[in-house]
């Protein structure tokens, strides 16, 4: 949709987080390699399971949608997303695949049990075969479901986590069938690739002239090998640029979308946290660092007065891997050695 009053911004979808672009550029390998992986299914043969680990921004959601669409040009499948950050439990990874399936499930999300669900996810790939993708699947808290989706048949998975070291401590029967999946890794983007993805998204995105090759390396230094902390600055700065009514993009623009997103980011994870999580983060801030056996008795008087039934330990070291993933807390040393702090 072209705005004949817009001065910057030509398609703001284009430099949105979902848009899938025509192309995606210096990811030639992986893109051949998940593309191998899938082949089979053209005739209706089983494809291999793969997995895709990388920072944040290596484009790991962007090739999997991709992919499973340029495939369904070519096959006859059926294909799911789900983000295990919103849909943890085995029930609700389950629900959300069944739902996209186009299954209408008229009975109460919480009246169904699980095992009725794998059921009926088991009948309907009777007709043929489903990608699912599960992204974020290190945030699962139920990581039993990898076994009953592995275990199906006619079922495609590509898994997307940001760590490859995430399944590391989980039952040995379903590492080894993730070991056995095809392991594709994203590294992070140099700022010259940056630069040419960005090249391509303002193309798309802002009229000419709205911004300069300058600024768009300037943009791609700053971003931190991040494809989309790096495309949030364009839009950010144009937005910002429209709005004053200015007919290109100010560097001094630039340099404030930076700050504005990492805020806005952490505000979305501190959002996201459960309250097991946020009670752990709040004690770790109190106490500016604590040992994990320290961290997990003060938890456990913490939600014992607060009436919550108390998470067991593994799913605590679960909880605080996040938190340090998410580097709202750092972490030294392993096992019952390990002590967390607070970051900055
Ligand atoms: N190689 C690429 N070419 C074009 N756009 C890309 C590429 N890699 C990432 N992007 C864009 O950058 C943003 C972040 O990518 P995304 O797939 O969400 O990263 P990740 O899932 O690894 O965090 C998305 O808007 C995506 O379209
Ligand atoms: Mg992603």
């Amino acid at each position: 949709m072209y705005d004949v009053q817009n001065r910057i911004i030509r398609n703001l979808s284009a430099l949105e987080e979902h848009f899938i672009p025509s192309r995606l550029l210096h990811r030639e390998g992986q893109l051949e390699a998940i593309r191998d992986d899938l082949q089979p299914l053209i005739n209706r043969r089983d494809m291999r399971d793969v997995f895709l680990y990388g920072r944040p921004g290596t484009g790991k959601t962007c090739m999997a949608r991709y992919v499973v669409e340029e495939l369904k040009k070519h096959a006859s499948v059926k294909s799911c997303y789900v983000n295990c950050w919103h849909n943890s439990s085995r029930f609700r990874v389950l629900y959300s695949i069944l739902e996209r399936m186009g299954e209408v499930l008229a009975i109460h999300r919480k009246g169904i049990p699980t095992d009725e669900l794998l059921d009926i996810l088991r009948s309907r790939l009777k007709a043929g075969h489903c990608i699912v993708i599960l992204d974020e699947v290190d945030k699962l808290e139920e990581e039993g479901i990898l076994y009953d989706l592995t275990e199906m048949e006619r079922i495609g998975l590509i898994l997307i986590a940001n760590n490859p070291e995430v399944f590391f401590d989980i039952d040995a029967r379903i590492r080894s069938r993730l070991m056995a999946m095809d392991n594709i890794e994203f590294p992070s983007y140099t700022a010259i690739e940056l630069a040419d993805i960005l090249k391509d998204r303002a193309e798309l995105g802002l009229l000419p002239n709205a911004i300069e090759k300058r600024q768009i390396e300037a943009i791609a230094e700053m971003a931190g090998g991040d494809a989309r902390i790096a495309i949030d600055i364009m839009r950010i700065s144009a937005e910002d640029a429209e709005s004053r009514d200015l007919d290109r993009i100010g560097d001094n623009l630039l340099a404030k979308a930076l700050p504005r997103i990492k805020e806005k980011d952490l505000e979305k994870a501190v959002m996201a946290l459960n309250e097991h999580q946020r009670v752990l983060l709040g004690i770790v801030k109190a106490r500016q660092t604590a040992k994990a056996s320290d961290l997990y008795e003060e938890y456990g008087k913490k939600v014992s007065e607060a009436g919550i039934k108390a998470a067991n330990g593994r799913t605590l070291r679960k909880y605080m891997e996040v938190l340090v993933g998410m580097k709202m807390i750092g972490a030294s040393g392993e096992g019952r050695w390990r002590e967390y702090s607070i970051n900055g």
